[in-house]
């Protein structure tokens, strides 16, 4: 069953690639005008942190460099490998202007005009504020270089194609509802900010379509893993969360330990969210997540 839904996937992606390629590249959204923020480095490493940025981006295991480039990303399509955001001006991003920055990280598109391969959650970093760019950008400021470029990626034809990622952004991107509830609490609106956005925790805990897009009729309710040698990811829905004997409490200290309510530890990708992402978070973020996610409308 699950190499059914696999290639599935496969041939549609293959299809959509196609289409990218024969359509002439459709227009990017218009990039908005980033104010002059000035960034806090302190607050940019910490949304680093709960963003994932450092853990893709650090071969933590190969005891890489803080940014000089990820680990493989095994998925059906091929590698992925988060490259050097470093300061390097050659390999990193050390020449590069916070515009450029903003773009590539909230719309996905390269200063070359090119687009980014969804492996690099844009999709959710699209709800990210022009301060929460200059934070961001004032910590990698910061950056030792290291001059040397990460390895490319590797993958299949066609998915190698990048032509076919703008019809990808057009199309299957998603956009999530990022705007504060007036009538909840601040604490469930921190987390609505910190899951649907930094945290980005849909991408892996909902199912996509044929075409890679995020099923937004089905929003966490668990999915197949994109990454090689992982099955199932469970559903983190209200009523899920509640079924498989998590409370609120509970879950706010898995992301902190790694340890969940049943007492068993997470493992796979789970085990490396909290490990390099929601374990640095201060309590009150996680259990602003936590809040968020036990109290959302399913
Ligand atoms: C799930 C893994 C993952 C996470 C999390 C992630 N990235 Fe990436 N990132 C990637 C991959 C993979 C690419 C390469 C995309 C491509 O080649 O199309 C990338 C590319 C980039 C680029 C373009 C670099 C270049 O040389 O063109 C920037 C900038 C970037 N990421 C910044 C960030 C920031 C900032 C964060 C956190 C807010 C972040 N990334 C989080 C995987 C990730
Ligand atoms: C990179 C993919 C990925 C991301 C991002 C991710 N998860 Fe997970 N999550 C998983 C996988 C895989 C498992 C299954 C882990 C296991 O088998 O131990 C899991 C398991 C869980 C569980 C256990 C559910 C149960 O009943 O067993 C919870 C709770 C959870 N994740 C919450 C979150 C939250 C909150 C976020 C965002 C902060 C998040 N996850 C982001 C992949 C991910």
């Amino acid at each position: 069953m699950a190499s059914m839904t696999r290639w599935g996937l496969s041939v549609a992606v293959v299809a959509v690639g196609v289409a990218g390629w024969l359509s002439l590249p459709l227009l990017a959204p218009p990039a908005s005008e980033l104010q002059a923020e000035t960034g806090n480095v302190g607050r940019g490493a910490y949304l680093a942190r709960a963003s994932g940025c450092i853990a893709c981006h650090t071969d933590v295991e190969g005891k890489g460099k803080p940014l000089a480039g990820g680990p493989p990303l095994k998925t059906p399509f091929g590698d992925f490998i988060a490259p050097n955001l470093t300061t390097d001006s050659e390999y990193g991003i050390g020449n590069w202007t916070v515009e450029q920055f903003a773009r590539a990280v909230r719309q996905g598109i390269a200063p070359d005009d090119s687009p980014y391969y969804p492996a690099f959650p844009y999709e959710f970093y699209r709800g990210f504020s022009d301060q929460d760019i200059a934070d961001l950008w004032a910590a990698f400021r910061t950056v030792p270089a290291v001059s040397e470029a990460a390895p490319a990626h590797n993958l299949s034809f066609p998915f190698n194609q990048r032509q076919g990622l703008y019809l990808w952004q057009n199309r299957f991107s998603y956009n999530a509802d990022i705007n504060s509830d007036d009538d909840r609490s601040e604490l469930y609106n921190r987390g609505k900010y910190l899951v649907e956005v930094a945290a980005h925790c849909a991408a892996c805990h909902s199912p996509r379509n044929l075409f890679g897009g995020l099923e937004t009729t089905a929003l966490y309710q668990g999915a197949e893993s994109m990454f090689e040698g992982e099955n199932q990811v469970p559903a983190i829905t209200p009523q899920a969360l509640k079924q498989n004997g998590w409370t609120e409490a509970d879950l706010a200290y898995a992301l902190k330990s790694g340890v969940k309510a049943d007492g068993d530890v997470f493992g796979g990708s789970m085990a490396e969210v909290v490990k390099d992402g929601t374990a640095f978070l201060n309590k009150k973020d996680r259990d602003a997540i936590a809040n968020y996610l036990f109290n959302r409308d399913d």
